[in-house]
């Protein structure tokens, strides 16, 4: 795995290389390469997600902790999370500790308005997180980072990503947000205050030294992206956020969040970053009250309509599926570009049946099929080779057909107005435990 970082690899690749895999035979993830490891043979392998915890060295949720979860909150997990789709965390046991008793924390996620063309991989973390937040019944805040997709493109304009911004808030609140519960904020508007505190308090604590080591920057890079980190990881610190806090800091620095983030960015931001935020929340006190920590919970990605190992990329269109695209193009693109598990001919496949591990139409299907018993029976079936790729095809495009037109419709609803609601600084309303006792 590489660990080289480039800075600019933050930005979305112009070319298609996350499509068409590099040659090498090292399983590569990284924003700006995402590929399984190379056989032999010359043939991409899915990623291997049990490497990847251990690489980066966080915990892999397993049945235990499944099963804790779903004492502690009362809810049957998520299919991302029984379905290994939700994999690994830091500190996620604290979390449910806290849930337990009643103790505050609160959710916190963010996107990086790059463009306008959002697919389907972009709105995978978001769903989850509308599921936690619907679980846990806690605030979540949303960073949309304005500020890091200029500092980290040579191309956009302040006003180009003014716009992403807000276009991406309304794709975001199409997920389904709970007004009351959620509030979204761009780091343009919302740098200041409180906030602003947190984010010298947390850069003053990281050197030029470690900043190189931690994310690769050297001599060249602006100075704007060298100190970004410190405004993502203050997102993290419950006292960045009085209106939805309150104002006592001695007791809100002890309240930790909870990210959920997709893993193929962790190697570079988001890991790094918190991690780093993790080790100075550490080191930092308020009135001898001690910061916490922020807690992660990573998810997989999509892979690329092109196979397993590749990632969809906004800027190529026959590699995703965009949430603007018609029934019709869905149809299209699944049917000429999703790489299929199946053998060359209908004999060979009958008899010897299909690859689901790396067929993208059912590995699309461990995302968007809900029912357990439904995808369990097509599994067998195309590994039997009774069910062939064209059928399997026609059942992913049915479930993706269906997400986008949802989407779409409650897209369409969204207006300035919401947006705007979403965006304001307000006290924001939940319920936390309510099998929690009451002090
Ligand atoms: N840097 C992320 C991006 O480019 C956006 C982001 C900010 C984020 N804070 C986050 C993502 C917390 C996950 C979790 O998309």
């Amino acid at each position: 795995m590489t660990t080289k970082v480039n800075a600019a690899a933050l930005e979305e690749s112009p070319v298609p290389q996350d499509v068409q895999p590099k040659q090498q035979t090292k399983q590569t993830v990284d924003p700006y390469n995402v590929q399984g490891e190379v056989d032999e043979n010359g043939v991409v392998k899915a990623i291997d997600y049990n490497k990847l915890v251990e690489e980066f060295g966080t915990k892999k949720i397993d049945d235990e902790l499944l099963s804790r979860f779903e004492r502690v909150t009362g809810k049957r997990p998520h299919h991302f999370l029984r379905r290994g789709i939700v994999f690994s965390h830091r500190d996620l046991e604290l979390i449910l500790d806290r849930y337990e008793r009643g103790e505050p924390f609160f959710l916190y996620t963010g996107r990086g308005p790059s463009s306008d063309s959002v697919h389907v991989g972009h709105t995978i973390p978001f769903e989850f997180t509308k599921w936690l937040q619907d679980a846990f019944d806690v605030p979540l805040v949303i960073m949309m980072t304005d500020d890091e997709k200029y500092l980290f493109s040579e191309k956009r304009t302040v006003e180009e990503v003014q716009g992403y911004c807000n276009s991406n808030a309304k794709d975001i609140i199409a997920i389904g947000f709970d007004p009351a519960k959620t509030f979204i904020f761009s780091d343009f508007d919302y740098v200041g205050g409180a906030f602003y505190r947190n984010i010298v308090r947390l850069s003053k604590h990281i050197t030029l030294n470690q900043a190189r080591a931690i994310f690769g920057f050297n001599d060249s890079t602006n100075i704007g992206r060298i100190h970004f980190g410190s405004i993502q990881g203050a997102t993290s610190w419950a006292s960045s956020f009085p209106h939805i806090f309150g104002d006592n800091e001695a007791e809100t620095v002890g309240i930790p969040a909870l990210i959920p983030c997709a893993i193929d960015q962790d190697p570079i931001w988001p890991y790094k970053d918190f991690r780093m935020t993790r080790d100075v929340s550490a080191r930092l006190k308020y009135q001898g009250k001690q910061y916490a920590k922020p807690a992660l919970i990573h998810a997989l990605f999509l892979p690329a309509l092109q196979g397993p190992g590749t990632k969809m990329s906004a800027s190529i269109d026959e590699s995703a599926i965009f949430m603007r695209d018609t029934p019709n193009q869905i149809k299209n693109k699944i049917n000429r570009y999703a790489f299929s598990g199946g053998r060359v001919s209908q004999e060979e496949h009958r008899q010897f049946g299909g690859d689901t591990s790396v067929d993208v139409a059912f590995q699309y299907l461990r995302f968007f099929l809900e029912d357990d018993d439904e995808l369990e029976r097509i599994r067998v079936a195309y590994e039997k080779g009774e069910m062939l790729t064209g059928e399997l095809k026609a059942i992913c495009i049915r479930e993706l057909q269906k997400y986008v037109a949802a989407f779409q419709e409650r897209r369409a609803k969204v207006d300035d107005e919401t947006v705007k609601l979403f965006m304001e600084r307000r006290p924001l309303k939940w319920g936390g435990n309510p099998r929690a006792p009451v002090v």
